[in-house]
């Protein structure tokens, strides 16, 4: 078998198992092939304009990469034990095809601007197709938003019932998180629209005219200033890792609210047998697993958040082999909400609520009681004594077992002679949600904008989502 290391000249012999099997990136960078190759075409053309290759090579070296391209796409082409990278692979089935010509593609670039350059486009794309995933997540929960902007739950502070409020305003709070998370994308995406190639191992190049020409080439807006901090900077990586964190932890909350709505004691929502799972033991279960893995694989993701931060905390410049664990943590952060979130998309879009035991536990716990406090200070009372009266009003209550609503005219008025009749247009659950006018309050009609607005931004994000990112 032919030596195809990329630096073997100066060594007197293989390297040991042992060391090729820790140095191997090449079973977890092969997905980077597809834009290894992008980049090399924009690079043999730059190599080109430098007249390091005439316009026949040129030709061949492009019609070569495509050939490769195709042959990765389909299989055809595939890594083998010995590749140490991607990088080396494809040089390798470059010069399968071109004998002496393939390797000319060397100059003026290194592996350590290619894996930078490689792994930026390959985000780039990915990230789209995460926001694309993300939207899918807001359509269902805005569907079941408008659905449910009407009804009536109990709200909770402390999880303990507080204050009423319309289940849509609950579900739409979970977009808001998201759209979040799409506009970070998007200003990740900002950041990273510079290219790192050119700048060789570390100090730039002798060989090509400027960077920037192949920068525009891939779709980047320009090239990174500085060669140093174009091998060595991986905030890219770091920067998305927490953004995939954070869209775990939004999915965690999610889990564990529909876990708890499933249970028996709430009782608020219906899974689709479709997204559920059973017991090997207990006939009778029916497990609420989606919510619960979107609920514990925010682990995973916080954990290669922090394992990376922790790569690159006090690392020497320029490049060092460090780096190359920036890869794994990152590929399975996207890989594992790709899996997760049409998961819990489809359990949002299935899950059926009960409008009525929502409506029917949204009174109970004393939940009115802002309502007497808000009623007195319209009739001119501080509201530290409102809430004194409306505190002896829920002692009444507790102390009789009954709720708010349940008080004769009499009680109420022999706890404070203001309590008249009136009060009671405010002690019922839908006149509580429906007071809640200001903006961004609970007001169903004000849900309705507030749905409205978020469709619009969806709209903005989608165009985004489905936007090119490189020239290919
Ligand atoms: N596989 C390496 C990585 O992922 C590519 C760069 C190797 N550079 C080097 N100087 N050994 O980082």
């Amino acid at each position: 078998m032919t030596d195809m290391r990329l630096w073997g000249g100066r060594f007197a012999g293989l390297p040991a198992d042992a060391m090729a099997a820790l140095s191997a990136s090449v079973h977890f960078d092969w997905r980077l092939a597809k834009y290894d190759l992008l980049a090399s075409k924009a690079h043999a053309r730059t190599l080109r304009n430098a007249k390091l290759l005439d316009d026949q090579e040129l030709t061949r070296i492009l019609d070569a990469l495509e050939e490769l391209r195709i042959e990765v796409a389909n299989g055809v082409f595939h890594p083998l034990i010995s590749d140490e990278d991607v990088h080396t692979a494809l040089e390798r089935g470059l010069v399968e095809k071109l004998g002496e010509l393939g390797g000319a593609l060397r100059a003026g670039r290194s592996r350590n601007d290619q894996v930078a350059t490689d792994l930026r486009l390959y985000l780039r794309d990915e990230v789209r197709s995460l926001a694309s995933l993300l939207l899918g997540l807001q359509e269902a929960l805005l569907a079941q938003a408008s659905q449910h902007a009407d009804s009536i739950a109990p709200g909770f502070t402390h999880l303990q019932h507080a204050q009423p409020v319309s289940f849509g305003h609950e579900l739409a709070k979970h977009i808001h998180a998201f759209a979040r998370d799409l506009s970070r994308l998007r200003d990740w995406d900002k950041r990273t629209d510079f290219s790192p190639l050119g700048a060789g191992a570390l100090s730039g190049s002798s060989l090509i005219d400027d960077p920037r020409g192949t920068a525009r080439e891939l779709g980047f807006s320009g090239a990174i200033a500085n060669s140093i901090d174009a091998v060595s900077d991986r905030d890219f990586v770091a920067e998305l890792l927490f953004i995939t964190s954070l869209i775990g932890i939004h999915l965690s909350r999610i889990g564990e609210e529909f876990t708890l709505w499933a249970s028996r004691e709430f009782g608020w929502v219906t899974l689709a047998d479709s997204y559920s799972t059973g017991s090997s033991i207990m006939p009778q279960k029916k497990n609420p697993d989606v919510a619960e893995l979107a609920r514990g694989k925010s682990g995973r993701l916080v954990g290669h958040l922090t394992g990376f931060l922790v790569t690159l905390k006090g690392l020497p410049f320029a490049y060092n082999r460090d780096l190359q664990e920036d890869k794994e943590p990152i590929f399975d952060s996207l890989d594992t909400l790709q899996i997760l979130l049409p998961a819990v998309t489809g359990m949002i879009e299935t899950s059926q609520f009960d409008r009525g035991r929502m409506a029917r536990s949204a009174p109970e716990g004393f939940a009115l009681a802002t309502e007497i406090a808000d009623w007195l200070v319209r009739k001119g009372m501080p509201f530290r004594n409102a809430h004194e009266v409306a505190g002896e009003c829920v002692r009444f209550c507790e102390a009789n077992g009954i709720e708010l609503d349940q008080c004769s005219d009499a009680e109420l008025s022999s706890i404070n002679p203001l309590l008249t009749v009136e009060v009671r247009d405010v002690l019922t659950a839908e006149g509580a949600v429906a007071s809640r006018t200001a903006f961004g309050g609970t007001a169903p009609v004000r849900v309705r904008e507030q749905l409205a607005d978020l469709a619009r931004a969806m709209g903005s994000d989608r165009a985004w989502a489905n936007s090119v990112s490189s020239a290919h």
